[in-house]
Formats: structure tokens, C-alpha cells, sequence
């Protein structure tokens, strides 16, 4: 089922009819601008994505994934770590780690104001333009500062040490730069950070929502989300899955 969308360029355009979008209450931005700020309410249906025991962490940080859909996506790309734990469990693996760095490495976004917001996403495709750039490093670096606030509030059981602790909040710095965590071969936990929160772009969910938000048609979007697949993931097993749910959404369309 589809629905028709008209594009922030007057365009015409069908997305899929179960992607719910809303906009903000008070939107301080220019109107020609509003379309970069619609966002996937938050439903409790999305915590069956979460792993049972990274539940209570999640809700704890929930607060704090209030902007861009952040908490749909985090939700939605924690339920990939079973696939990731499955193609990599003969390594060494802290998946603690890995789980705590994902619900913690977008919370920056709630530190940024609806113009970095809205900047960070005029991009057609996954390569960000001059103008992204600024709010994406913004918000990692706001991220690993609230991030180590969170970190010391939650009483965890068994306690996270300091070199957990330390890889996480590298993992919440490094998210968004894939090919810096490639070429300085980072732990796997961060190169698995990187294509967990990566996978999001690929997802049903993401993928229509974006439609809406870049202002670019479906066959175009998915087009440029090919040409950048490659150089947007850190391991084979992210490249692979994001291959897989890039053909699941050319069907799609
Ligand atoms: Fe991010
Ligand atoms: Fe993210």
C-alpha cells in the first residue's frame, strides 16, 4: 500500500503507507526547511527490538532520543546485534560494549538545535555535503560528553569498567567516520558500532522516512544508497546485510 507524498520541490511522490511522519510542535526554522524535521513518532511496540537485558539501559537513555527518529533507529538497528553476534562469534567480542555504545552514540542529537538538525540532513544520498559535516561532528562530540554522564548515573550489574567505559565513549566518537575506523583498524566493537548504526539507512523504516526528509524520489534514494554502500561500512558482514535490505527495498518500490 502507498501513499502520495508531495516533495519539498512540489513533486508528486508515493512512499509506503504504513511509514507514520509527524513535525515537531514549535518549529523555529524556515518553512521551506520543515521537511527535514519530520521524525517517526515513538511507540513502546519498538522496545521488542531491544534485547531483554540492554531493556532497562535503553529506557533509562530513552529521554535523550527524542530528535530525528533517533529512538526508532536505535531501536531498530539493536535488533541487528543478534545477526552480527551470530556472524562473529568465533571472535574475541565485548557485545556488552557494543550494545551500550549503540543506544548511547546518537544522544547528542538532543543537545543540537532544530538548524544543525535540519543541516545534517541536506544530503541526496550518504556522503555528507560541507553544510552536514559540522552538526554530525557536533554531534558526536556532545554525544561522548553526555554519554559519560549516563554512563556514571546507571547502576550496571556487573559493574562497566574503565576500559569499557573508554571504548564506549570512543565508540560514540568514531560512529560516524567508517573509513578513520577502518584505516586506524579500531577494536571490532567500534567497527561493529560503525555498522549497526550504518544498517539504519537500509531499513524499511529509514528508507521512506528519508524519501520525505532528503527530499529525493525512491529510485533515485536507492540508486545513491548503492553508489555509497561500500565506503559507508567498516565489516564484509555490514556490507552484505546492507546489500540484502537495499534489494528487500528495490521490491519495494
Ligand atoms: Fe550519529
Ligand atoms: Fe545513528
Amino acid at each position: 500500500m502507498l501513499q502520495v507524498i508531495t516533495l519539498p520541490n512540489c513533486e508528486p511522490c508515493r512512499i509506503h503507507s504504513d511509514i507514520k511522519l509527524v513535525l515537531p510542535e514549535n518549529i523555529t526554522i524556515d518553512g521551506s526547511q520543515w521537511h527535514y524535521l519530520v521524525y517517526i513518532p515513538w511507540d513502546n511496540k519498538y522496545l521488542d527490538w531491544v534485547p531483554e537485558e540492554y531493556k532497562d539501559f535503553f529506557k533509562f537513555v530513552l529521554p535523550n532520543l527524542k530528535v530525528r527518529t533517533t529512538d526508532v533507529h536505535t531501536a531498530k538497528s539493536i535488533s541487528f546485534l543478534k545477526d552480527f553476534q551470530k556472524n562473529f562469534a568465533n571472535e574475541k567480542i565485548n557485545w556488552r560494549v557494543v550494545a551500550l555504545s549503540l543506544i548511547l552514540h546518537d544522544c547528542g542529537w538532543s543537545q543540537l538545535t532544530q538548524q544543525e538538525i535540519a543541516s545534517s540532513l541536506g544530503v541526496k544520498g550518504l556522503k555528507l555535503s560541507p553544510e552536514a559535516m559540522m552538526p554530525k561532528q557536533t554531534h558526536a562530540i556532545k554525544g561522548q560528553e553526555l554519554a559519560k554522564r549516563l554512563l556514571s548515573e546507571y547502576q550496571f550489574d556487573p559493574p562497566i569498567t574503565i576500559a569499557e567505559q573508554d571504548l564506549i565513549l570512543k565508540s560514540v566518537l568514531y560512529h560516524d567516520k567508517p573509513q578513520e575506523v577502518a584505516g586506524a583498524n579500531l577494536p571490532l566493537e567500534v567497527q561493529i558500532l560503525v555498522d549497526l548504526d550504518h544498517i539504519w539507512s537500509f531499513t524499511h523504516e529509514n528508507f521512506w522516512q528519508d524519501i520525505v526528509r532528503k527530499g529525493v524520489k525512491p529510485e533515485e534514494y536507492l540508486q545513491n544508497l548503492q553508489a555509497d554502500l561500500d565506503s559507508y561500512f567498516v565489516t564484509d558482514f555490514g556490507k552484505k546485510l546492507a546489500q540484502e535490505l537495499l534489494s528487500k527495498r528495490a521490491t519495494e518500490i
